[in-house]
């Protein structure tokens, strides 16, 4: 199954306590940590997590930059317990506007963890889905070939390690209702779940909700119920 979580509400759940935002940013970091050793217990071998986005450079300065010390301060310390764990740690996402020294940790909490076999978690920074949709069609010679153009999208998000993969059920918290260019061709056909827990707030219980009313869903793909019956 992959899951991919748009982990919104850090700000407002900082805010609501007087705290600075990068505060929430801090916690919901402590939170990605739960969120993957829950889908350890859970048939999920694919996680994708939203964690900035080409737009979130916009946002001020201070903030961009405790994100991206974070993130940095998360792949050195996370990969140990990844290689431990057998999870895969991987970051998509553009990787030309990144710093020497984040660029850097990506690639050592990569290669360490490659051969991870349980899991595959992979963290999408500086991610726009539009822009890899836009970069993978004027890189296309075969223009109607769909799993080509997935393996294109992969490339230009320095994914092409991994097989192209749609995702089964997408997760955002923090109340809001959109995709925020966040894996919209592989999003195609996914199921949504919305929740009004704000980031630092969500746990592996919320996890589990999500993932049952997923399971209550019927899936057609456009076909009719008892074709995709007979498909399942
Ligand atoms: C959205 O909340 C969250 C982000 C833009 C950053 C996501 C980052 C993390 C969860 C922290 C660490 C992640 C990793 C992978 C170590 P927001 O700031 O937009 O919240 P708001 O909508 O309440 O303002």
């Amino acid at each position: 199954l992959h899951v991919a979580i748009i982990m919104d509400g850090n700000g407002r759940w900082a805010a609501r306590r007087g705290m600075p935002r990068s505060a929430g940013h801090v916690r919901g970091a402590r939170v990605v940590r739960t969120i993957v050793a829950a889908a350890l217990g859970e048939r999920i071998d694919l996680l994708t997590l939203y964690a900035f986005s080409m737009d979130n450079w916009t946002r001020p300065p201070a903030e961009v930059a405790a994100l991206l010390r974070l993130f940095r301060r998360y792949l050195l310390t996370e990969t140990r317990r990844c290689v431990e764990q057998r999870v895969r740690l991987s970051v998509i996402g553009r990787r030309d506007r990144l710093s020497p020294q984040l660029l850097a940790a990506i690639e050592r909490a990569e290669e360490a963890t490659a051969t991870g076999s349980r899991l595959h978690l992979r963290i999408a920074l500086d991610y726009s889905a539009r822009y890899s949709i836009m970069e993978a069609a004027s890189r296309s010679n075969r223009p109607s070939d769909m799993q080509e153009f997935l393996r294109l999208i992969n490339e230009v998000n320095h994914a092409s390690t991994s097989a192209p993969r749609d995702v089964d059920l997408l997760i955002r918290t923090g109340g809001e209702q959109r995709l925020s260019d966040f894996l919209l061709w592989e999003c195609a056909y996914a199921e949504l779940y919305f929740t009004d827990c704000l980031w630092p707030d969500f746990d592996a219980s919320g996890l589990a909700r999500a993932l049952a009313d997923f399971a209550g869903r019927h899936r057609r793909y456009g076909r009719i119920e008892a074709a995709a019956a007979r498909r399942n």
